[in-house]
């Protein structure tokens, strides 16, 4: 298994919100795939897309449209439902990252509770396992939890880092949260459980986490987002202005 030690921190770039600012006029663009081709272009690892029960982001077709266009690894984020397992069985993405999923919450607040759910996990991920899909549980830095995760065959577990990034923005980058990061990183390697983490890292906050035993993964989507918006737009306009200035 591949450490933090012996081999390079693989990054996993989440287009949902190239979706979301699709959505919220309709148009066809900007486009999830011209984004993950980008990222592709530019040394990402891998391309993550979280189809949410109420479609909020991406669409059932930007995963089939993702999956035909990259040569990168997909890892559909999803909820464990009935309904996702069937999509992603027959979309056959590169790996499944079950999440928890509320209706009214902003992103993905939390971890799975492993333990609590046990059995309708077991289910799915013996039934994707079985279709030769990756399957990565999301779920907080904690011993019981990856316990939980390795017992019923997952392959991986993504920890989410939410907690340590507001931690980080109070001031205190590298306390209780980073803490309990490594901890829980540490026993997931002894354990024989390979590491990803994410939600909520920035260029800002990033630099502790990479230093978490035998960190494989992060998935990292908003802050890239919104960096390419502030870093693109200079050329943006500049191209624009150009076809204007050309025009007459
Ligand atoms: N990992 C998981 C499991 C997530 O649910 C999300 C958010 O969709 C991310 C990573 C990426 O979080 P962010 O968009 O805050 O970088």
């Amino acid at each position: 298994m591949p450490t933090a030690d012996t081999a390079a921190i693989r990054l996993g770039v989440n287009i949902d919100h190239i979706a979301t600012l699709r959505n919220a006029r309709g148009t066809p663009y900007p486009s999830v795939v011209a984004a993950a081709l980008a990222s592709q272009a530019n040394g990402a690892d891998g391309i993550t897309a979280h189809l949410r029960e109420d479609r909020r982001h991406v669409k059932d077709a930007d995963l089939f449209d993702l999956k035909a266009a990259i040569s990168l690894p997909l890892n559909m984020e999803m909820a464990n439902t009935d309904e996702m397992v069937a999509i992603a069985l027959t979309l056959q993405p590169h790996m499944v990252t079950l999440v928890p999923e509320r209706r009214e919450e902003l992103t993905t607040e939390g971890g799975l509770d492993v333990i609590t759910h046990q059995a309708a996990l077991t289910r799915s991920t013996q039934a994707l396992t079985d279709a030769g899909i990756r399957v990565s549980l999301f779920i907080e830095p904690d011993n019981a939890q990856v316990d939980a995760s390795k017992a019923i065959g997952a392959e991986l577990v993504e920890f989410h880092t939410g907690k340590y990034c507001h931690q980080h923005l109070a001031g205190d980058p590298t306390g209780s949260e980073l803490q309990r990061l490594h901890a829980a990183a540490q026993y997931a390697v002894d354990s024989g459980v390979i590491v990803n983490a994410g939600h909520g890292l920035t260029q800002d906050n990033v630099g502790p986490v990479l230093s978490l035993p035998g960190l494989y993964e992060l998935n990292i989507g908003h802050a890239i987002v919104a960096d390419a918006v502030v870093m693109g737009m200079g050329e943006a306009v500049a191209t624009m202005n150009r076809l204007l200035k050309q025009g007459r």
